[in-house]
């Protein structure tokens, strides 16, 4: 990745991760990924503000050697993360001059992820501590639970830029890391898939950091924010109270009867005006179904009974959904069985971090028929009737 000048001596000396597409195993990332690491060379003192992940770290040497470094006085590290923080040993065994600047709770927490830092290695900070770089000062942040507990942000207070780390960030491999025309999408994506359980914690952190006078924001992965004010509005949206007149069906069928009950659903919400979003589970992508969920205000799950249980796949985005804690109003279930019906409690027994109120399920035993239809559309009318009566259906 070519390093790109920021501001006067400060510059992105990360990496694109083009091709990686799946974090954690877990996280689909369509749009691959970048790990955001910030130059900021001072009168006196150079600093680097995190690393990359070390299958890249060579990316990161070149970077830095393009920028003409040959010291670094001070480390900054933001988050533990290893996306991070990983390629730290390497960087802090090549300038064995540099101090690595933490937290004390992230130098714990890297201690006991790389515990070949040696501990004279570290200076320790806390909140609302500065550190001069000759004309150049960095002010610590404490953002803790965005997404981590020791997470920090770090201000550069001459230039107004806000190096924010995992918060505001986005899943996107880019070739011009300014041109936010399109950080919509990937943004929300990854609000939906790493903030939104501390969706608490980053209203709190919003409130702090909103009162610096930030112009940019530069958080470790995606794009540079040089009008912060777009990226802070949808957090503002993202985790406020709000929801919108939007259904996700989110459904898996063995032999077509679920999802002809799901189907059926879909077009009796449509018809009532509510606005569907329709996953087919085993061919869906669970972060989409993630982004969906930040502010509809209806969750359906379609799941059989199988084994005499949920359907494993329908249980897997049950447990993630209730691990996303999103602030889903209304949820319900549509099922078929064939000699006992098992999903229903299986479902409502793993969404236990749901505030949300239940709407009567429908389960059909078999393929539905004509009563069950019925039911389906008694529940797209519960639906319609619910999002009426929070003002999001007019
Ligand atoms: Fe991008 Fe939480 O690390």
């Amino acid at each position: 990745m070519a390093i790109r000048k920021i501001v006067e001596n400060v510059y992105s000396v990360g990496v694109m991760h083009w091709d990686r597409r799946l974090f954690d195993q877990l996280i689909p990332l369509p749009e691959g990924t970048s790990y955001n690491a910030y130059l900021i060379k001072g009168g006196t003192k150079t600093a680097l503000i995190d690393t990359v992940d070390p299958l890249l770290k060579e990316e990161l040497f070149e970077n830095l050697k393009k920028a003409g470094v040959t010291k670094i006085d001070y480390v900054i590290s933001n988050h533990a993360e290893q996306d991070h923080s990983g390629s730290l040993p390497f960087v802090l065994h090549a300038h064995p001059e540099a101090r690595l600047v933490t937290n004390e709770k992230n130098r714990g927490m890297l201690k006991d992820l790389m515990p070949s830092i040696d501990d004279a290695r570290f200076m320790v900070i806390k909140e609302g501590d500065t550190l001069d770089l000759g004309g150049k000062t960095l002010e610590f942040v404490m953002v803790p639970w965005v997404h981590w507990p020791e997470t920090q942000a770090t201000f550069l207070k001459e230039d107004g830029i806000l190096f924010s780390c995992d918060f505001f960030g986005a899943h996107a491999a880019v070739a011009d890391i300014f041109d936010t025309s399109h950080f919509y999408v990937p943004a929300k994506r990854y609000y939906a898939e790493i903030m939104s359980p501390f969706r608490n914690n980053v209203r709190n952190n919003m409130a702090k950091v909103e009162k610096l006078p930030i112009k940019i924001i530069a958080p470790s992965h995606g794009y540079i924010h040089l009008d912060p004010k777009p990226i802070m509005d949808a957090y503002r949206e993202w985790a406020g109270d709000d929801v919108k007149n939007e259904a996700v069906i989110a459904y898996v069928s063995m032999h077509d009867s679920t999802k002809k009950m799901a189907e059926y659903l879909r077009e009796a919400l449509i018809e009532r005006g509510v606005n569907v979003h329709f996953f087919n589970l085993p061919v869906s992508d669970i972060g989409g179904i993630a982004m969906c969920m930040v502010d509809a205000a209806t969750l359906v799950v379609g799941a059989p009974t199988l084994l005499a249980g949920v359907h494993p796949v329908a249980a897997n985005v049950a447990y993630i959904a209730n691990a996303l804690r999103p602030k889903t109003r209304f949820v319900s279930l549509i099922s078929s069985f064939g000699w006992v019906e098992k999903a229903g409690e299986a479902v409502k027994g793993m969404l236990t971090n749901f505030k949300a109120e239940l709407l009567a399920p429908v389960i059909a035993k078999g393929y539905p028929k004509e009563a069950d239809f019925k039911e389906l559309d008694r529940l797209a009318d519960d639906i319609a009737a619910k999002h009426k009566a929070i003002g999001v259906l007019k």
